[in-house]
């Protein structure tokens, strides 16, 4: 990843942060999004490491605008766009019943909007270095409907893998691999916020009989992120024990 220019949206806590640390790592140069800046600068402390380099955007991935100006910052700072990860999620359990259209239409813009208008915005850039790797971070929610999660985060999860197939049959002879990750249960600060009892009865059908670790999806990103994936696009990468075999 030696010099990679690298977007990780929603890079400033869970998994998010987990993938920016191993770029950066791995030499990338690295731009995490997120709209708490306290949790920017705080997640960029933790990242930091000599042979790479780390930078943070405070902006919305539901704003378009917002989506294209960080792009252009990126472009006019780091001259490139290599890798664009899309895994800014808010997930929300409120009952099929109880959903409004307030927050159905806020879930929907932030997961499947900004997955949509962050890939278009770095279409152009990437088409011109006819190089560029997007990865889009779903869930197994969006697969096999919920575990905990509400429709609208299902819903949104599940139009993910369709944006997958879209821009990657689009972009095929560009040089732009397109791909989802769709993990399941993986240990984060979201899970914390679950209910212990549906944890327990979660982890038991899980074949193999844990929950998954962060770095575990992160390095199934930067595989995806490398130079050796140009032959595997519109494809989607289950990381859940087992728990969907398909
Ligand atoms: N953890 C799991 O077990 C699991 C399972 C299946 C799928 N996933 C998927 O993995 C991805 C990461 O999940 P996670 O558990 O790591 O979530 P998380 O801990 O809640 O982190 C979400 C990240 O997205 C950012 N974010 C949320 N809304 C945003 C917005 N409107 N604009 C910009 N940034 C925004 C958050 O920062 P701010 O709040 O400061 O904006 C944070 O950095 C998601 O796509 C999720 O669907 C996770």
């Amino acid at each position: 990843m030696r010099d990679k220019v690298v977007i990780v949206t929603g890079g400033s806590k869970g998994l998010g942060k987990y993938m920016a640390k191993d770029f950066v790592e791995n030499g990338a140069k690295v731009v995490i999004t997120g709209r708490n800046e306290d949790s920017l600068t705080a997640a960029k402390k933790e990242i930091a490491h000599e042979n790479g380099e780390i930078d943070t955007i405070q902006m919305d991935v539901s704003d378009v605008s917002a989506v294209k100006k960080t792009v252009n910052t990126v472009i006019e700072k780091w001259g490139r766009i290599d890798v664009l990860v899309n895994n800014a999620a808010v997930r929300k359990e409120t009952g099929i019943e109880e959903i409004d259209e307030e927050e159905w239409n806020n879930i929907v813009s932030i997961n499947l909007g900004g997955t949509f208008f962050f890939s278009q915005a770095v279409i152009e850039q990437m088409k011109s270095q006819k190089w560029g790797r997007i990865i889009n971070v779903s869930s197994y929610g969006g697969q096999a409907g919920p575990l905990t999660s509400g429709a609208h985060y299902c819903a949104s999860k599940a139009g993910q893998f369709a944006l997958t197939k879209t821009f990657a049959r689009y972009l095929a002879d560009s040089g732009i691999t397109v791909n989802t990750v769709s993990p399941a249960a993986i240990e984060s600060p979201e899970m914390e916020k679950m209910d212990s009892g549906k944890l327990k009865v979660m982890k038991r059908s899980i074949p193999v009989q844990r929950f998954g670790k962060s770095e575990e999806v992160a390095k199934m990103v930067s595989y995806l992120a490398s130079d050796s994936t140009g032959y595997i696009t519109g494809a989607t990468f289950d990381i859940n024990g087992g728990l969907l075999m398909r």
